[in-house]
């Protein structure tokens, strides 16, 4: 793949990129220069334009984008036009530039760069008493970074092309240019292939879904038939409707783990042959393609199909998460390995992976797989997506291959996107609008050469939980403009300026097209600190000037209290002296009406800074008082409220200003062993006071809430917990080091 061209435009003409007092581009993602100029332009209904030096396609476009977000049409001119057109040659194909005085000059290198000035140029037109006009101004503008994606998965929960369709316009607003479309998994197969009719007429249905997460116990299903898939006619509309759009369409095709709906169809090709049907559940399944001669030629047709479909350069083939148990116990994938003398069942999935893309390349299809496929080695020519973090990301350009940075940490949008119970049911995880703002897709660590293999990022859009599009919209937006923003700007400014404008301008902009966005980032943070004698809680807004009603009420007193808080200003909650006493706190914006909740149990840790003699894991640490701040973490598991660690021992230390009565500790851990989180084998509490060794212990954990009884005074305690060093044969990661996850330390 060749880079870009230097721009050479934008060194000639000497711009700044984001100096300060700076005028604010209304445009989303913020462009290399605005510099606004004194007056306004005045637009006509009807803009007139010389449509000959328009492609037929670009012209449907423009009257589209005007008429629909302005209701302004476009007709052509003889004379001079309203907007005047200059085509760039040896700039950057991405480029374009727009002046706005007397009239509009587009300047622009590619038909792509002419589509993204025509949105640029919508979000710079505003209304005044029914009148259109446009700040004078001069922008210029290129994209940092050439994969700009966003993903979304069409097995777990079926969207219909018109939704799809809907998924790219709004894609298309903001300069997103590849759509990854997530079309296989266990839970349906979406896509029609026409050599293999099973995998649509039974692939594509389940019989049952699961009810609430995953890890509920006991687990529930709403028996109903569900699917759907598109038919070759309509996979052909998408891509066109999205190359209007200059939106490359990136198909998936997993293999060779989450198959299982492919294999209800075809069980021939897994490696019991037994049918299993397609599941209503969620997670990651033993029952892969087998490695056999039979699989591959069974792909190859599939993929014969595929590529005459999508006309980009790239084939997605999955690769993430395929356990090797049925390999392992397989006499021909034992054959496969023996035959091209490879060490294990991991270096099968390599040889594997190589196959496809072999077989793709004489297709002149690119791969691109899961970080999985380092595993065992990659093959040759294969871009790494890299979803388990940053780090196959760097191994991959360390190795010169081309990569897209997805990891769960930044791009996730199906993790949650706020603390308060309001959300609705996700996967886990925390990720707000801030912390995908922050996303940079070159670590540091890469030198410049390195950093060239690194194409872009790419939100995922997981569907297990997401159910319909409106769910989705509010997964994916306004998460996806600041992600338009970490991909597209070169100098991407503050959140704060972000925040404004996306406040100012593109929530209107987003509620004129009824998408149903997420409110969440404007309500006020709460944050927890330790305090001298307990717990500070403190509203954070982003309007400073805001207040707030704060309802507390005691669990066994009949009293309620009401307080009036401004943003920052703080509220102490005094740890327990006596008995553990439960509080919920209820906050209301005066200004927006908008209610969190906060329920607290006050015990005589509350607020007392822990001492990590081990240190948590650095995806799941996020507060320094997060076990002593009165709240147990949730369940399903939501990122932000425990600690997570993935060592074999833990050390923490609890030490107070005085010697207290402890009567007992309750500490709290999570149980999810699909998610790899598993309970502790030991734990033991020293009370440090005590000249003697002074331990209490408890050894048979089977329950999340594990209760250990002191009675003893103490200023200072040490916690240790042994965890597991391997989880068991048999259960999703075997063979890994399991995670420990704790919230809440109560001493009561
Ligand atoms: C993934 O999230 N399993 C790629
Ligand atoms: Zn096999």
């Amino acid at each position: 793949m060749t880079k870009a061209l230097i721009f050479i435009l934008s060194t000639l003409i000497g711009f700044h990129c984001f100096a300060q007092n700076k005028p604010l581009s209304p445009i989303l993602p913020s462009p290399v220069v605005y510099k606004k100029e004194d007056g306004k332009l005045y637009l006509p209904q009807e803009l007139s334009i010389q449509s000959e030096q328009f492609s037929t396609q670009a012209i449907k476009q423009f009257k589209l984008l005007l008429s629909s977000f302005h209701s302004l049409n476009l007709k052509d001119s003889s004379g001079e036009p309203m907007i005047r057109l200059r085509e760039l040659k040896n700039v950057r194909p991405d480029s374009y530039s727009i002046s706005i005085n007397e009239d509009i000059l587009i300047s622009y290198a590619s038909p792509a760069s002419l589509y993204y000035a025509m949105h640029s140029l919508m979000q710079l037109i505003q209304s005044e008493d029914g009148a259109k006009y446009i700040d004078k101004a001069f922008i210029q503008d290129y994209p940092k970074f050439e994969w700009r994606g966003l993903h979304l998965d069409v097995s777990r929960h079926f969207f219909t092309v018109d939704e799809v369709k809907r998924y790219l316009d709004l894609m298309a607003i903001y300069k997103f240019n590849k759509f990854h479309w997530h079309l296989t998994d266990d839970q349906g197969w979406r896509i029609e292939i026409k050599a293999f009719p099973k995998l649509t007429a039974v692939g594509a249905w389940r019989d049952s879904t699961l009810v609430g997460h995953f890890t509920t116990s006991p687990r529930s299903y709403k028996k109903e038939r569900v699917g759907g898939f598109y038919t070759q006619e309509e996979i052909k509309e998408v891509v066109s409707y999205a190359k209007n759009r200059h939106i490359t369409v990136i198909p998936e095709i997993e293999m060779p783990g989450h198959s299982r709906a492919a294999l209800a169809a075809y069980p021939e090709y897994s490696c019991t042959g037994i049918p299993k049907g397609v599941p209503g559940l969620w997670g990651v399944f033993d029952d892969i393609y087998c490695s056999k001669e039979e699989s591959f030629i069974f792909l190859k047709h599939v993929l014969d199909e595929v590529v005459d479909l999508f006309p980009g350069e790239y084939i997605h083939i999955g690769g993430d998460e395929a356990p090797k148990t049925r390999w392992n116990q397989c006499e021909k994938c034992k054959e496969v390995i023996n035959a091209n003398k490879l060490k294990d069942a991991h270096e099968l999935q390599s040889f594997f992976i190589t196959r496809i893309e072999k077989y793709l390349a004489t297709k002149n299809k690119r791969i691109i797989g899961w970080d999985e496929i380092l595993e065992g080695g990659l093959s040759p020519n294969a871009t790494v997506m890299s979803w388990r973090g940053f780090q196959g990301g760097i191994e991959a350009s360390k190795k010169e291959h081309y990569v897209i940075m997805s990891p769960g940490s930044h791009c996730y949008f199906d993790h949650y996107q706020g603390k308060t119970k309001n959300e609705p049911l996700a996967i886990g995880g925390y990720t707000t609008l801030e912390k995908v703002y922050q996303f940079n897709p070159i670590p540091e660590e890469l030198n410049s050469e390195q950093a060239n293999y690194i194409l872009g990022g790419q939100a995922n859009l997981w569907t297990e939980y997401i159910t319909n599009i409106e769910q989705l919209e509010y997964m994916a937006y306004p998460r996806a403009i600041a992600l338009s923003q970490a991909l597209w700007c070169t100098d991407k400014p503050d959140f704060t300026t972000f925040y404004n404008v996306l406040n100012s301008t593109h929530l209107k902009l987003l509620d004129g097209l009824k998408v149903n966005y997420s409110k969440t980032s404007q309500q006020a943070n709460v944050i927890l600190k330790s305090e001298e004698n307990g717990l500070q809680i403190e509203l954070d807004s982003k309007d400073q000037g805001e207040e707030f009603k704060v309802l507390i009420q005691y669990q066994n007193e009949f009293k309620n209290e009401t307080r009036h808080l401004k943003s920052k200003q703080p509220l102490i909650i005094e740890r327990a002296k006596k008995q553990t006493q439960l509080l919920k706190l209820s906050f209301t914006s005066k200004k927006t009406g908008l209610k969190s909740n906060l329920i607290l149990t006050k015990h005589k840790a509350l607020g007392i800074p822990v001492n990590y003699i081990s240190h948590p894991n650095q995806q799941y640490n996020h507060a320094p008082t997060i076990l002593t701040d009165g709240q147990r973490g949730s369940h399903p598991w939501r990122g932000h409220e425990w600690i997570g660690f993935d060592t074999s021992t833990i050390v923490l230390e609890l030490e107070f200003p005085k010697k207290i009565k402890v009567k007992k500790v309750d500490l709290s851990f999570l149980k999810s062993n699909g998610s790899w989180i598993y309970l502790p084998n030991e734990i033991e509490i020293e009370n440090c006071s005590k000249k003697r060794k002074n331990i209490f212990k408890c050894q048979e954990i089977n329950t999340e809430i594990i209760q250990i009884k002191i009675g003893q005074r103490s200023n200072k305690l040490r916690i240790r917990i042994e965890t597991n060093k391997a989880i068991p044969i048999g259960l999703p990661g075997n063979g890994h080091k399991p995670w420990t996850f704790i919230d809440e330390i109560v001493i009561h």
